[in-house]
């Protein structure tokens, strides 16, 4: 019979892309996927270290799995990622959690099926990536997946004060057009409808290596993909937003009016404090140009409250500025000193209380905005892609639309796996309702 591998994903989409190809090594050394954590023979973690309640939410999970570990001969534990990378972090970690069999740090990942196949504990952890272009270690192997994620720039070169990612994931590098388009091609063959290009700042593509192909044009490249309905990119930079780009979402039908535009913060003095690039009115005038091309653009966000030296007035900048725009969903996190960040040493970091009260005050207002945009929906028709059975009825079912809003119908085995134009009729301020309307 053969073996299980269990994959656990912590963090962001490109954690998430990381599962997926230790997933398919895995199953390239003969393991199957299981869903179930107690069938496994292997557990895959991919980790994060973006905050500090990440990293704590890892530690322990992993700590558990020593319990996992004991409960049968021969498991084994991988851990990966950017928790693994961090400076001095593998010697701290394995004093930590000494039942983990294989350590991988970010720039690694095609030593795991060697670790795999010696079969005894090791580490693969490199300071910093191999030379030359950017190469996946394994083909996705994504059956009757609708939607796969692609890796098309690798590290950070904003230094954004409070940011550890650019310590642990590197320099930029881009993955050569020829080998994104061969993937998306691939997927689209495989039945994939929806990719997803990631990176941690999209629009610089092919920026360090002084390509002529800027990601406008891979945009629309993989938007011509035969059999691919959906493009989604995340995420992109505000000051590198371009009006190419705005414009190859507004002509490609098959890139979704979705731009997932991290403000941070809403007043200037703590935008040049954590180095951001813009200013609060670049900021609007870049939602105002995308709405103006693209009146149904979803805006979508990451706002950090808390940051040292924000004040209750530069917090009121926070508001006014979510109130104006209007996201359509909001990702909100209390700053956590990272070390080795610029914005660590910085003075004037704020008490958790405070914190923990802005965020609130934060989260009630984008959850009232989310369902302002909502109901602003409500009697359009969205193109949805069904994903199968709603979990809360499994008589209705479910999908996305093209901005990513759950969405919740009747409907037929026969509507799995279609985009199915659906008129809203309802909506709350998780899940929108509808009905398919075929005319
Ligand atoms: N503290 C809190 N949030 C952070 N982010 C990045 N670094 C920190 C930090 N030190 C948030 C940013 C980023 C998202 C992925 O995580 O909002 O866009
Ligand atoms: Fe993603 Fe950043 Fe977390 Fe790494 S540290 S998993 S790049 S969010």
């Amino acid at each position: 019979m053969n073996k299980k591998v269990y994959i656990q994903i912590y963090g962001c989409q490109m954690s998430e892309r990381d599962g997926a190809t230790f997933r398919a090594m895995a199953e390239g050394c003969g393991y199957v996927t299981t869903t179930e954590r107690e069938d496994a023979d292997l557990v895959v973690v991919t980790t994060c270290c973006v905050r500090e309640s990440a990293e704590n939410r890892i530690m322990g999970n992993i700590g558990h799995l020593s319990r996992w570990k004991r409960q049968k001969p021969g498991r084994i534990l991988a851990v990966a990622g950017c928790l693994v990378q961090q400076e001095g972090a593998l010697e701290r970690l394995r004093r930590r959690a000494p039942h983990v069999d294989i350590w991988l740090g970010a720039f690694e990942q095609e030593r795991f099926t060697d670790l795999l196949r010696e079969g005894k504990p090791g580490a693969a952890v490199a300071a910093a990536p191999p030379a030359g272009p950017p190469v996946e270690p394994a083909p996705l192997a994504e059956r009757g997946k609708l939607s796969a994620n692609v890796n098309i720039i690798y590290g950070c070169d904003n230094h954004c004060a409070y940011c550890v990612v650019p310590l642990v994931r590197g320099p930029e590098r881009s993955r050569p057009p020829r080998d994104v388009l061969e993937e998306t091609r691939r997927l689209a063959d495989s039945g994939v409808r929806e990719v997803v290009l990631l990176g941690q700042n999209v629009n610089s593509y092919g920026k360090a290596e002084g390509w002529r192909e800027d990601f406008a044009w891979l945009l629309r490249e993989v938007a011509r993909t035969p059999g691919l309905w959906r493009v989604r990119f995340t995420t992109s930079h505000p000051r590198d937003m371009t009006d190419a780009l705005i414009a190859a979402a507004a002509e490609e039908p098959a890139v979704c009016p979705h731009f997932h535009l991290p403000l941070q913060a809403g007043s200037d003095r703590i935008l040049r404090a954590m180095n951001r690039g813009y200013t609060a009115a670049y900021y609007l005038e870049q939602a105002r140009a995308i709405r103006r091309a693209l009146p149904e653009a979803r805006i979508s966000t990451d706002i950090i409250v808390g940051f040292p030296g924000e004040t209750e007035e530069d917090f009121a900048a926070t508001m006014d500025l979510t109130r104006e725009i209007c996201f359509s969903q909001a990702f909100t996190f209390m700053y956590s000193r990272r070390s080795g960040t610029a914005a660590a040493a910085l003075p004037g970091q704020v008490p958790r209380e405070v914190k923990r009260e802005r965020l609130r005050r934060l989260m009630a207002l984008q959850a009232e905005m989310s369902l302002a945009w909502r109901r602003s929906l409500v009697g359009s028709r969205q193109e949805v892609l069904v994903t199968g059975p709603s979990k809360s009825d499994a008589a209705l079912l479910s999908g996305q639309t093209a901005g990513r809003e759950i969405t919740v119908f009747p409907g037929g085995p026969a509507d799995v796996g279609t985009l199915a134009p659906v008129l809203i009729k309802e909506v709350n301020s998780w899940t929108m309702f509808g009905e398919i309307t075929r005319n």
